[in-house]
């Protein structure tokens, strides 16, 4: 049998150089990742069903709300006396996050003042441009589902501000 000895010489020098290299792969790594990702959203943007448990029904007793993520977007379920309502709570003016008041029966951005219906999502008053997103949502086995996005070419077009939410 013949044995080898390797003799390996690390220099500081080359250590540095390829410590300096993994941190610059490391970071195009990330740079190219964000890329992508803004050119292709995620399938999930594109309308397809994903059924996501919200919560149970007795947690979001009539007149109460709760904020969950949906499709990696900030949403908010409302128990209205009519029943179940969900929309994705990012503003559709600049962004912030809008939040249900019973009490006014408005969906509110606190932001710049926008109000919703918080029946369909549309616009009551202030600057927000269009609707807030509504999500398709079941009721069964005594909790709620959201489904899908109402319109997701609309939920596609307000991705930039929902990716920052
Ligand atoms: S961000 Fe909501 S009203 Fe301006």
């Amino acid at each position: 049998m013949d044995d080898k000895i390797i003799n390996i010489t690390i220099t500081r020098r080359k250590l540095t150089e390829f410590l300096i290299g993994l941190v610059a792969l490391f970071f195009a790594g990330g740079a190219a990742a964000t890329v992508l990702k803004y050119l292709w959203p995620q399938a999930s943007n594109k309308g397809e069903s994903s059924e996501v448990k919200i919560a149970t029904v007795d947690e979001v007793p009539t007149g109460s709300s709760k904020k969950f993520m949906f499709n990696g977007k900030a949403s908010v379920l409302l128990h209205m006396p009519a029943g179940f309502r969900a929309f994705g709570s990012v503003c559709t003016h600049l962004g912030c996050i809008a939040y249900w008041k019973p009490d006014e029966n408005i969906i509110f951005c606190p932001c710049h003042l926008g109000k919703f219906d918080p029946n369909t999502g549309a616009v009551i008053s202030g600057p927000p441009p269009s609707p807030l997103p509504a999500i398709d949502i079941a009721v069964k086995d005594g909790a709620v589902y959201a489904l899908k996005w109402k319109d997701p070419d609309y939920v596609k077009s307000i991705s930039f501000y929902a990716g920052a939410a």
